[in-house]
């Protein structure tokens, strides 16, 4: 049987999750694959605090270079989150043709393209199915599926803890603080939660669908963006009494050849679908053009929906090995963008 050996950066919410999956699972994940999966070494700031999980002591180390420069390794996982570090771990990786699976959207949003072209030179996968929507298979929705449609407009919900705060404000009238907290406490929120409230998580992520969906690059900075912050108890129960429900929302679509990205609260009648997707839900709607409309929901953060994701794409990984191949979510190169675009 053949073996891939893991190196897994970062065991927070979803790198506990990836742990306890690959153990819980490993028979059936095994079986599946047909190919051994080990679980070489885990990244960790402290090696001495109390983990979630059980793992052997002897795999966590906090020399990142025993992982990125173990010959053994051919997986690197990367869920330490935040751009510098995980961005030099990623191309270091690569460059020891490691095939690299990552939930990051804070990198993929702004070095996405720059990481899939390192990846393609060095032949090796980059695949980051996790950091669009938690367990929701969106990325390879867009790319395999709706590739052979045209999308014209996508809006979705795709940050799972400002869905919950709006959604626990609502429901069970808390208060914003007491439901960030609680957001925070059951692993949904960033290490730096000012990036879900303020919309930019979701302006990341509507970065990362956009530039999948229309193969055009989208700046973050050509984002419009705002936050829930501002929204209190009294807007939801005024707009609940006008029969509306807020939700940060994200909309892309193309306008005469040129995209327009934006996120913000937004009042959704009650009967819209996207009203009512609850707590750390997400949901994206897309239209295109011969299939129409369709909508993708499930649970959009969290250990266990995230790890699937993350465990998804090691399942790719593993068959594009078996098969000699590589087979990312590609960004085209931007010759072919600017082809693309004037066919819009
Ligand atoms: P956490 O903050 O829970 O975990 C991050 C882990 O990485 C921690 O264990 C942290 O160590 C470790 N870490 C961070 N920097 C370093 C470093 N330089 N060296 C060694 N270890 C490091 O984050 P999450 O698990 O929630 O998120 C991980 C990634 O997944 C992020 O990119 C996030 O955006 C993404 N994501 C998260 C989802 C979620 O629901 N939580 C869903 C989808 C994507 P320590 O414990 O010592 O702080
Ligand atoms: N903080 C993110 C969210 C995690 O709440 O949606 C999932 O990407």
């Amino acid at each position: 049987m053949e073996k891939v050996s893991i190196g897994l950066l970062g065991f927070g919410t979803v790198g506990t999750g990836v742990v306890r999956l690959i153990t819980k699972d490993r028979e059936r994940l095994e079986e599946r694959t047909g190919c051994k999966i080990h679980l070489e070494k885990v990244l960790v700031r402290n090696k001495n605090r109390a983990r979630k999980v059980l793992i052997d002591n002897r795999k966590l180390t906090t020399n990142v270079y025993e992982i990125l420069d173990n010959p053994e390794i051919n997986v690197i996982i990367e869920l330490i989150g935040g751009v510098d570090q995980a961005y030099r771990y990623i191309l270091r990786a690569l460059r020891n043709k490691k095939n690299v699976i990552t939930a990051n959207k804070d990198l993929m949003a702004s070095y996405g393209e720059e990481l899939l072209l390192e990846a393609r030179a060095n032949q090796c996968d980059l695949y980051y199915e996790a950091s669009v929507a938690g367990g929701i298979p969106i990325l390879r929705t867009l790319t395999d599926s709706l590739g052979a449609d045209r999308i014209q407009k996508m809006i979705g919900i795709v940050n799972g803890t400002t869905n919950y705060i709006l959604s626990k404000m609502s429901g069970e009238g808390l208060s914003y603080e007491k439901a960030l907290s609680s957001a925070q406490r059951l692993g949904f929120a960033e290490a730096d939660p000012s990036s879900d409230v303020e919309g930019l998580d979701a302006a990341r992520k509507m970065v990362i669908l956009s530039h999948l969906a229309f193969s055009i690059p989208v700046k973050l900075d050509d984002v419009k963006i705002k936050g829930i912050t501002d929204v209190t108890r009294e807007d939801i129960a005024f707009a609940q009494k006008l029969g509306y429900t807020i939700k940060l929302v994200g909309i892309s679509e193309v306008n005469n050849g040129d995209i327009d990205v934006r996120v913000g609260p937004t009042l959704l009648p009650n009967g819209h679908q996207l009203a009512s997707v609850e707590n750390e839900n997400n949901a994206i709607y897309v239209y295109s053009s011969v299939l129409g409309e369709t909508m993708y929901y499930g649970a959009g953060a969290g250990e266990g929906p995230t790890s699937v994701s993350v465990i998804s794409d090691l399942l790719s990984v593993i068959h594009n090995m078996k098969l000699g191949m590589t087979g990312n979510h590609i960004f085209l190169p931007k010759k072919e963008l600017h082809a693309r675009k004037d066919n819009l």
